[in-house]
């Protein structure tokens, strides 16, 4: 094997443990077409400098392709004594080329080929995580506009509050992803600048031209300072508090799938593929994919503090403890689009049970503010509205009676403003119906909402 790339200064071979403990080529080969689409650029910049002969370049380009090659048919010989990816791919080149390998690297580091790298590998990764959110919520959104008159209890302090419609809670879920795709990207637009020239910290004596391998590689510009450019892994840090919160949102609605398709609740089913059994009990049919996907959040929650960690006592500018960016960058990266592909295929099978909805939203008095908002509108002061409907609320529980199926005169004996048209405020659907205002629960407002969210992504 040849000698290693920084043989000269040295007088003895790195240990052979070190040698394996420095090394990252086992996982940041992952980089490897990122890498050379850098390389690429580089080259060309170079050559349009004059800093190397047309004829270099072109073997140069021919070289990196025949290593793109090699890597696509698993014939590239990876090797733990280069270390990491770009090593491995310059000195493949070298051995293919000759001369020419040698001089790709003029003017560049790996502290800034590493920087460009990842950001390359990061906006691929945030654009195919944005195609699986967008898959996902217009499954929300479908759904939402298929139910936009399904009544469902809802819920504060998981206790029975008001009816709602089905279509209004898919339309809540499809907002929190809503916010998770626009800080994709705002995180993909900061992210966007391209750090090759900074070199290993100050920059390069060569007369390189930075916006032209900005361009090609298309990013919006290059980067504005050197020592930040190959120090900072703000993108990285951002992108996973993204997928944090991207994982937190479908926990949450792992949690309410979870709790819903309990034999105790009956609220939705899921189709048999995206369950399972048990091996002891017969009867078991377990949502395992919204409770992994709840699981799952924990990891990507660490890699968010591991990479906190990581950063908060680097001195400027590129220090090795960078290369622990990686496995939890691209463990984030995997398991995201995981969950949202999970997600994305199963939203569309969920069959809520209507007539389980209904009843469950009668339960508990859930149109008792309804009762309360008629009297208002009858003359009464909210307040003592409250106190009223209170007090009819009370007798009912000692009758287990819904304020529904009460008598009017018995309802009259709480307030002589009571009148027989107060039966249809006290219905489920004449409950939610009259939530007729924007951001509302009616089935009007929800199909509004519904058109309006689906047009949204149709202007993605
Ligand atoms: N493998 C390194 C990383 O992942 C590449 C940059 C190394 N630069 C250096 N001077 N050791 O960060």
């Amino acid at each position: 094997d040849s000698p290693s790339l920084w043989g000269g200064r040295f007088n003895e071979a790195t240990d052979s443990f070190v040698q394996r403990f420095t090394a990252s080529v086992s996982f940041d080969q992952r980089m490897a077409e990122q890498d050379i689409r850098g390389s690429v650029a580089h080259a060309r910049m170079l050559a349009a400098a004059d800093i190397l002969s047309a004829d270099e370049l072109k073997s140069i380009e021919d070289g990196l392709a025949t290593v793109q090659n090699e890597i696509n048919s698993s014939t590239f010989p990876w090797s733990v004594e280069r270390e990491d990816v770009h090593m491995n791919i310059e000195a493949r080149l070298t051995a293919l080329i000759g001369d020419a390998g040698k001089k790709l690297h003029t003017g560049r580091s790996r502290n800034d080929q590493v920087a460009t790298d990842i950001r390359l590998y990061l906006r691929d990764a945030i654009d195919a995580i944005a195609a699986e959110l967008t898959r996902l919520q217009q499954g929300l959104i479908e759904l939402a506009s298929n139910h936009a008159a399904t009544v469902m209890p809802g819920f504060t302090h998981l206790q029975g509050a008001q009816p709602v419609t089905f279509g209004h809670h898919m339309l809540a879920w499809n907002e929190m992803l809503e916010r998770d795709y626009s800080r994709l990207m705002d995180c993909r637009a900061r992210m966007n600048q391209c750090p090759l020239g900074a070199a290993a910290l100050a920059g390069t004596t060569f007369p390189i031209n930075r916006e032209q391998t900005a361009a090609e590689l298309e990013f919006t510009q290059p980067t504005r300072n050197s020592l930040d450019s190959v120090s900072d892994r703000d993108f990285a840090i951002e992108f996973t508090a993204a997928s944090a919160l991207i994982l937190t949102h479908l926990s949450r609605m792992s949690e309410e799938l979870v709790l819903w398709t309990s034999a105790q609740f009956q609220f939705v089913d899921l189709p048999d593929r995206f369950c399972t059994g048990s091996s002891i009990m017969p009867q078991k049919k377990n949502p395992d994919v919204p409770e992994l996907v709840r699981g799952k959040t924990g990891r990507v929650n660490g890699h968010l503090v591991a990479l906190l960690t990581l950063m908060k006592g680097q001195p400027l500018a590129y220090n090795k403890d960078n290369q622990e960016d990686k496995e939890p960058l691209f463990d984030c990266i995997d398991t995201v689009l995981d969950c949202l592909r999970a997600f994305a295929d199963m939203v569309p099978h969920v069959t809520p049970r209507k007539e389980v909805l209904r009843e469950a939203a009668k339960a508990g008095f859930a149109t008792a503010t309804d009762l309360a908002d008629y009297l208002v509108r009858k003359g009464l002061p909210f307040r003592d509205a409250h106190e009223v409907v209170g007090k009819a609320v009370a007798e009912g529980v000692r009758q287990e009676l819904d304020l529904a199926d009460m008598s009017l005169s018995t309802l009259q004996s709480f307030s002589a403003l009571i009148e027989a048209d107060v039966f249809e405020v006290l219905t489920v659907e004449g409950s939610v119906a009259a939530r007729d205002h924007l951001g509302g629960t009616a089935p009007a407002q929800v199909r509004v909402a519904a058109a309006n969210a689906a047009k949204a992504l149709e202007a993605r």
